[in-house]
């Protein structure tokens, strides 16, 4: 059975989402073991709750990047955690983080990696122009929204589209993307050629 320790900052959507496909055996033998928000109004937090998950508060603000990340590496080894699962987390892991969990970190991204890193990416990507976006799901290393990508899937851009109603399109596909990316990394029946994520076959 894997466990996977959830890392969450705000509404925690993906989150559920997860935790719905665990339920559902879309992602097999898998458990949440714990969720951890760096803000305690996160709405995350609260659901967690509800589904009788364990759910942490460990604050971010005012602590040096690294004394944060050893305690929330702490908790999560604490609740033997073998894959960690970035579900809107804001903040950037430490290189310190990076290395406790080689190849065992996910991040959700919305957009189409590498286009628009960084915050507000959905707004980033209206404001260019382009006609299609969508989301990715990456590993995580020591540079922003940048390990190979497991998952992404494209949403079109439409002319009636604002920021709001594409980011909400894109959100439904992570919701999809996530729980299936989640499902592959745990198989392990992949390899990764330079940044190329190859799936090998079944036979
Ligand atoms: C999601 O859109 C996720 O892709 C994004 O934050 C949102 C969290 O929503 N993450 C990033 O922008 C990370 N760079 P949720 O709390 O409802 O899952």
């Amino acid at each position: 059975m894997h466990s996977l320790g959830i890392l969450l900052s705000g509404r925690g959507s993906n989150f559920v989402s997860i935790a719905d496909s665990i339920d559902a055996r879309r992602i097999a033998d898998a458990r949440i073991s714990v969720v951890i928000s760096n803000r305690a109004e996160a709405t995350g937090i609260a659901s967690a709750r509800e589904r009788g998950l364990t759910a942490l508060v460990i604050p971010s603000k005012g602590k040096p990047r690294e004394a944060h990340d050893r305690e929330v590496v702490s908790a999560l080894k604490q609740h033997q955690v073998d894959l960690v699962c970035l579900a809107g987390y804001m903040r950037l892991l430490s290189p310190w983080f990076v290395q406790q969990f080689p190849r065992r970190i996910l991040n959700i991204h919305p957009s189409l990696l590498p286009a628009f890193p960084g915050l507000e990416a959905q707004e980033q990507a209206f404001v260019y122009g382009v006609k299609v976006s969508g989301c990715t799901v990456h590993f995580v290393d020591e540079e922003l929204d940048h390990g190979a990508i497991i998952v992404q899937k494209v949403v079109p851009v439409l002319d009636g589209d604002d920021e709001r109603t594409l980011a909400a399109r894109i959100l439904e596909q992570e919701h999809v993307a996530y729980p299936e990316a989640i499902n592959l990394v745990l198989r392990g029946n992949f390899e990764i050629l330079g940044r190329r994520l190859q799936v090998k076959n079944e036979k």
